[in-house]
């Protein structure tokens, strides 16, 4: 059985990439999840919300006059990089960089750095630029503008995910991957439009975790940090209606906990998946595990590489492309004997 695949123009032993998360925070992590078994991993990302918080503390704690702490002019531009503590924007920068190169010399697997940066911030591409320097595969842009901000027009925040990307791919020669979140009007010509902008490939779906409510306490508190397996529903519905639809490699994230998981995305078209919650919880491991069903069920079919399979049931390739459709799910409902009422 032959399960290797190409994901952003890479090569990879197998399909399963394990996604950003504190999981891949160390060399040692990432050196465990390659020993596991795993395709490729996304390093933790890098974080400008994060060195802006700990820059912003560290002028609040430091006295005035203190000369540890520089300010950062940037091209003498007026943004909100100058209120950086320099020193603090540098460590964490140098951190990362550190964390690819350690990460790249200890495993053979592709290592692909993950970046995310503040809506319009010109970070993007300093960052980019370092990260490229310091070693990675290829760079995975975790963009997620919120869909809470009222004070822009759609087509004005459409706009800066195509700005950026074009900004990003004019400095580096890696391959550039979008993670992107499910939170767009008009969801599948965005994902084609981005697709056709030279990135390397898609990531469907970013997910973030929710509040959930106390009501003993009445308090909002945080909860759902990991996805179940019926969160998958969502990426397998985008990533077979969008298989033969985008100029790049896609894979599918959110949900996929299993070999089941794995195959039926690659059945809907996917190039590669993202895991994270799964190896949470069953441990890293369980990477192992997902590889040999992968192998089993492909040994069961007669199946011998990944491209025999691959978008067997997408959209375009299925024998019933209405089932993606909505009007598919009323005539389901319609039929009362599949009702579960009593
Ligand atoms: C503890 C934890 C940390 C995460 N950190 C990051 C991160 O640094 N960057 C990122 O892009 N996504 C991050 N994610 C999101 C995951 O990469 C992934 O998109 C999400 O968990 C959905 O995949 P899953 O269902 O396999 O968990 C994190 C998720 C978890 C649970």
């Amino acid at each position: 059985m032959d399960t290797s695949t190409s994901y952003l123009g890479l090569s990879l032993k197998n399909p399963i990439v394990v996604g950003s998360s504190g999981l891949s925070g160390t060399a040692e992590g990432v050196r465990r999840l390659a020993e596991s078994g795993a395709g490729a991993v996304v390093l933790k990302s890098l974080f400008q919300e994060e060195i802006f918080f700990e820059s912003e503390k560290v002028i609040r704690d430091t006295k005035k006059g203190d000369a540890s702490v520089q300010y950062f002019d940037y091209d003498g531009r007026k943004n909100p990089i100058e209120f950086y503590g320099y020193k603090v924007r540098e460590d964490n920068l140098n951190r990362y960089t550190t964390l690819i190169q350690e990460s790249k010399a200890s495993v053979d697997i592709p290592v692909i750095a993950s970046i995310n940066c503040f809506f319009d911030s010109i970070e993007w591409i300093a960052f980019a630029k370092e990260l490229e320097k310091a070693g990675a595969d290829a760079l995975e842009l975790n963009m997620f503008f919120p869909p809470t901000n009222f004070n822009n027009e759609r087509k004005e925040k459409e706009a800066l995910y195509f700005q950026i990307i074009d900004k990003v791919l004019a400095v580096v020669s890696i391959p550039v991957s979008l993670k992107i979140t499910h939170y767009f009007t008009d969801l599948g010509p965005m994902i084609q439009k981005l697709s056709q902008t030279g990135i390397a490939g898609l990531v469907l779906f970013n997910r973030f975790f929710s509040p959930d409510f106390d009501i003993k306490k009445i308090e909002v508190v945080p909860s759902y940090l990991f996805s179940t397996p019926a969160e998958m529903a969502l990426s397998l519905r985008w990533v077979a209606i969008m298989a033969e639809k985008v100029s790049c490699s896609l894979a599918a994230s959110t949900g996929i906990h299993d070999g089941e998981g794995v195959i039926k995305q690659i059945l809907a078209g996917a190039d590669a998946v993202q895991v994270v919650s799964t190896l949470y919880k069953n441990g890293v491991k369980h990477l192992g595990t997902m590889v040999e069903d992968l192998e089993t069920w492909m040994g069961s079919k007669g199946i011998k590489t990944i491209p025999d399979f691959k978008g067997r049931l997408s959209q375009e390739k299925s024998s019933d492309p209405a089932m993606y459709e909505r009007a598919q799910f009323m005539k389901y409902f319609a039929d009362k004997k599949r009702l579960p009422v009593t």
